[in-house]
C-alpha cells in the first residue's frame, strides 16, 4: 500500500468540504477520483500534498505519517502533482521550470545533471523544441505538458494529476494517455488522477473512487462504479452503465 487516507475531514469555516474520507492507493494501480463540480476533489489533493492540513484524520505515505507536513516536505517524500490551473514560473523558460523542480523537489545537486534530466523530460512530453520559450508564452495545452514534466522532475513515487486532460483535444488526450501508461509501466510511478473525461477514466483506470458533497459514495473497478445507482444519480447518468 502506497498511500492511506484515514478518516480525513476538512472544514472551511462552516463548510465541510471533505467528510470522514478514507481510501488506500495500491502501488502501480491506476486510480481515478471522479465526482461533480465542487465535490471536493481538488481539496482532497490539496490535503494529500500539504497545501491544507486536514481538520482531522491522517495521511500515511510509503509507511510514514505525512499529516500536516508542508508541501515542499511532501514533494521531497515522493508525491508530485499537477494543478487544475497550471501554476508555472511564468517568467522562467520551459526548461528552467523543469530544472528548478529537479533541483528543489528532486534533490539533484549538480546543475548539469538537472539540465540533462530537464531535457529528457521535455523530450518525453514533446516540448523539447520549446525549451527556451518563456512559460507564459506557451499554448494552454503546452502548459499542461510542462506541468507534467515538472511534476516528474521531482522523481515522484506517486503522481497526482488534477484534470490533466481538461481542454485537450482528442489527439492530445490520446497522446497524454500514452504518456500516462509510460509513466506507470516504464517509470514505475503510481498515478492518482482527478478527471471529468469519463471515457478516458473508464478506459485507463483500474480503480475509480467517487466523491459527492465531500463524501465517498463508491469505489471499485470502472465497470461496477458505472453501474452503481448512487453514482448514476449523483454524477454519471445512465450513459456509461
Ligand atoms: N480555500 C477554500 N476556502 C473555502 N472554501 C473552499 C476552499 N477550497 C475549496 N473550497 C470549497 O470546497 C468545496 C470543494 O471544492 P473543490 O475545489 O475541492 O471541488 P472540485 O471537486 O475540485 O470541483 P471541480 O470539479 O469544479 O474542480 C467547494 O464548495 C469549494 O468552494
Ligand atoms: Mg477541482
Amino acid at each position: 500500500m502506497l498511500l492511506e487516507v484515514r478518516s480525513v475531514t476538512k472544514k472551511f469555516g462552516g463548510l465541510i468540504a471533505i467528510s470522514n474520507f478514507s481510501f488506500v492507493l495500491e502501488k502501480g494501480i491506476m486510480t481515478s477520483l471522479i465526482g461533480p463540480n465542487g465535490a471536493g476533489k481538488t481539496t482532497l489533493f490539496n490535503i494529500i500534498n500539504g497545501i491544507y492540513p486536514p481538520t482531522s484524520g491522517s495521511i500515511i505515505f510509503d509507511g510514514k505519517d505525512i499529516t500536516g507536513l508542508k508541501p515542499n516536505k511532501i514533494a521531497r517524500s515522493g508525491i508530485g502533482r499537477t494543478f487544475q490551473t497550471p501554476r508555472l514560473f511564468n517568467e522562467f523558460t520551459t526548461l528552467k521550470n523543469v530544472i528548478s523542480a529537479a533541483i528543489y523537489g528532486g534533490g539533484i545537486r549538480d546543475i548539469r545533471e538537472a539540465k540533462k534530466r530537464g531535457i529528457e523530460l521535455l523530450d518525453f512530453v514533446g516540448l523539447e523544441k520549446k525549451k527556451d520559450v518563456l512559460a507564459k508564452n506557451l499554448l494552454a495545452t503546452e502548459k499542461k505538458y510542462l506541468e507534467l514534466a515538472r511534476a516528474l522532475a521531482i522523481r515522484p513515487k506517486l503522481l497526482l494529476l488534477d484534470e490533466l486532460f481538461a481542454g485537450l483535444g482528442e489527439s492530445d488526450t490520446s497522446n497524454a494517455i500514452n504518456l500516462l501508461f509510460k509513466i506507470k509501466n516504464d517509470m514505475g510511478i503510481t498515478i492518482f488522477m482527478i478527471e471529468h473525461n469519463i471515457k478516458a477514466v473508464m478506459k485507463i483506470s483500474e480503480k475509480v473512487i467517487v466523491i459527492h458533497h465531500g463524501e465517498k459514495i463508491a469505489e471499485g473497478v470502472p465497470k461496477d462504479v458505472a453501474q452503481n445507482p448512487e453514482v448514476i444519480k449523483a454524477y454519471l447518468g445512465e450513459e456509461y452503465a
